[in-house]
């Protein structure tokens, strides 16, 4: 069983190759040294992910842009000026340093400064061990492949508790503040295309950058851009408001235990479980993994999801990670 650790004790295992997960704002992250193919390997066993899906490099400051990417755009430089540390990834053509078992064989690659500051801490503790600049983390979300992603330390200890060795660690960072994974902005074009929504929006992206942004959600080889994705074992059904209550009384009919997911203002009808009452879409995605987990927790057979309606903060992010979760 891996051990909970702090950031300087995090430093020396990465330093040596092998894998901690480490909290960030949005979910927990199972990191590798990216520059070590050895360690990146070892994460993707662990998460059972192929090796054809690219993972996320993240790094202290936005300088690391220098040695990792070439010919960056302008728009790119403004938006990691602008919103790093932050929930936001951009996807921007690497350079040599990065290597094809970071990126899937793609010419791109993922970068990401997050914050947290015991991330950041242990970003900093691993330059200063190795002697690396700039040295960057691969980290995927720290779950199964497929699975819900993980808001807590206890969630990744459930996920990986057979996988993980005395070797690697579990720094505990509290619950996660954002609770869906970043905004991921391919910067290849002309004009930024957002693969994936998070915290940080599309007006957020066109205001900074004064350019339009394309909206190109499920075109790359992304495993967070699969139909099926961020599933839990329940069957979740998304809901209007209005739709919410007749839907759990069919259910319960048909002899389902079935969980609710809504704003508070939705009232919980009778014999259903409230898996969390959340008063905005920001408390509803900090409260969205954990509350799919305690569905599967409870032995739920279904979960009645109502997205909260609205187009300028998380609320696409969320309908997106529901949607996913929701595919059969
Ligand atoms: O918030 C987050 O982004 C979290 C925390 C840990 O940072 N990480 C995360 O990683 O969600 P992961 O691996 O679960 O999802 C990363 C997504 C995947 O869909 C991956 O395919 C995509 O980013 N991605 C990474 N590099 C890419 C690239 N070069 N081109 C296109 N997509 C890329
Ligand atoms: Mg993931």
């Amino acid at each position: 069983m891996q051990s909970l650790v702090t950031p300087h004790e995090a430093a020396l295992i990465l330093a040596r190759g092998d894998l901690v997960a480490l909290p960030t704002e949005t979910v927990y992250g199972l990191a590798a040294r990216a520059d070590q193919p050895q360690a990146v390997a070892r994460m993707y066993a662990a998460k059972g992910r192929p090796a054809n899906h690219p993972v996320i490099v993240h790094v202290e400051s936005a300088d690391a842009i220098e040695s990792y990417v070439v010919n960056p755009p302008q728009y790119a430089l403004t938006l990691a000026k602008t919103f790093w540390p932050g929930p936001m990834t951009l996807v921007l053509n690497r350079s040599e340093l990065i290597g094809d078992f970071i990126t899937g064989g793609q010419d791109t690659v993922g970068l990401r400064v997050p914050n947290h500051p015991l991330f950041l801490a242990t970003l900093t503790e691993l330059a200063r061990l190795t002697g690396v600049n700039d040295i960057g983390l691969a980290a995927p979300s720290a779950n199964r492949f497929g699975r819900v992603s993980p808001t807590t330390a206890a969630h990744v200890i459930e996920e990986f508790a057979d996988v993980l060795g005395d070797e690697d660690g579990v720094l505990d960072g509290g619950a996660t503040h954002v609770g869906v994974e970043s905004t991921i902005i391919d910067c290849t074009g002309d004009v930024p295309h957002i693969l994936r929504s998070g915290a940080i929006t599309v007006d957020d992206v066109e205001r900074v950058t004064g350019l339009t942004v394309a909206t190109k959600l499920s075109v790359t080889r992304a495993p967070g851009t699969l139909a099926s994705h961020y599933a839990p074992n329940a069957r979740v059904i998304i809901a209007t408001e209005s739709a919410a209550a007749p839907e759990c009384a069919q259910l319960l009919t048909h002899g389902d235990r079935v969980g609710l997911l809504a704003l508070a203002r939705v009232a919980t009808p009778p014999n259903v479980v409230r898996l969390a009452d959340p008063g905005t879409a920001t408390e509803y995605a900090a409260a969205l993994y954990a509350a799919l987990r305690e569905a599967d927790a409870l032995d739920l057979t279904v979960v009645v999801a109502v997205p909260p309606a609205g187009n300028d903060g998380l609320e696409p992010a969320i309908l997106d990670r529901l949607t996913r979760a929701a595919h059969q």
